[in-house]
């Protein structure tokens, strides 16, 4: 009889392993740009995205810069961690690990440093150990697959060292999934356009490219935007609407056309960008700041395809 108790307890016990590791062998986070700004779209992309983290299990949010506007943080007590940060990301399914990267706002008078010191201490939540980091996820459970995250300082990409070190980690990783993030887009037709010097051939977007990196995530211009190569292997996406807006312009369009590239993708609208990788597969999901999905599409690990 207690044998029975004891075979029965450990298959349900097994059983429910079972099925954590089938309900969560995924990773889903969300990509959230150019934010730290009060308008009235702010609070209600704020709320949006609180709804998807919990329907999706969100184990992360990704920044991609303009974090505070419009000077960034001028030490680790500026109101603007309460009034732009704590005080509007409130719902429990954001008191995740927030992943920060830096914009052209966070760097005025030098404040970037602040978003440095305020690493893993102002708010538990924020994450930012240096200007530029990489970071490693490991898929739930099953660690079936490591996804590494090349978060760059693009305000500093003028800089040739910034660039040595963004083409050096790239390069260097060897994780199944590899994505880079930063604030300026290497593409895009919103109003601030393409960076010139993270495109050029001999630069960022070529080694990107080379190594097989899935995603570029950037923000910059205050839009949703997906533009593909029907040949190369890695996708832009830019979430740069968290709180304000910008509208196309016909002339960078045109420039992102002439570079043989595809906008699958645009729309001015408050929002953010939810991500799901699951072994090898991701599905990308734009959500406007009702909650509504108004765009989504899917990417096979380029990394996982060339074996
Ligand atoms: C943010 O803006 C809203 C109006 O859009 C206002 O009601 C609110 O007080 C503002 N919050 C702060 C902290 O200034
Ligand atoms: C947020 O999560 C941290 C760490 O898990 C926990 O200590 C804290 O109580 C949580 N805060 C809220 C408001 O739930
Ligand atoms: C991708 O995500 C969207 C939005 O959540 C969903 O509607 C769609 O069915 C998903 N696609 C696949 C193939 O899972």
């Amino acid at each position: 009889m207690a044998k029975t108790v004891v075979f029965v307890l450990m298959m349900v016990i097994s059983l429910s392993f079972l099925w954590i590791a089938n309900v969560q062998g995924k990773t889903s986070f969300i990509v959230l740009g150019d934010w730290g700004y009060n308008s009235s779209h702010q609070a209600k992309v704020a709320k949006a995205m609180g709804e998807w983290a919990e329907a999706n299990n969100a184990r992360f949010v990704l920044t991609v810069g303009d974090n505070f506007y419009n000077e960034g943080v001028s030490s680790l007590t500026d109101p603007l961690w309460n009034t732009l940060y704590r005080d509007v990301y409130v719902d429990p399914s954001l008191n995740i690990t927030w992943y920060a990267c830096l914009g052209n706002h966070d760097h005025y008078w030098g404040n970037a440093i602040y978003q440095v010191k305020a690493h893993q201490t102002v708010d538990w939540r924020w994450y930012m150990p240096n200007l530029y980091y990489t970071f490693e996820i490991q898929d739930h459970e099953g660690d079936q697959v490591t996804i590494e995250f090349i978060v760059a300082d693009t305000e500093n990409c003028k800089s040739k060292m910034q660039m040595k070190w963004m083409k050096k980690a790239i390069t260097r990783s060897s994780a199944d999934w590899t994505i880079a993030v930063g604030h300026h887009p290497v593409l895009s037709s919103g109003k601030h356009g393409s960076t010139p010097t993270m495109y050029s051939s001999s630069s960022y977007r070529k080694a990107m490219e080379e190594e097989k990196v899935a995603f570029y995530f950037s923000g910059h211009d205050h839009s949703l935007e997906h533009i593909s190569h029907s040949n190369r292997p890695t996708e832009y996406v830019i979430s740069g609407s968290g709180s304000k807006l910008y509208d196309r312009s016909e002339e960078s369009l045109q420039d992102v056309v002439d570079k043989g590239y595809t906008s699958e993708f645009f729309e001015s609208t408050p929002g953010f960008v939810g991500v799901t990788i699951h072994n090898n597969v991701a599905n990308v999901t734009f959500v406007d700041k009702g909650g509504n999905v108004i765009y989504w599409f899917l990417k096979e690990n380029p990394r996982a395809a060339a074996i």
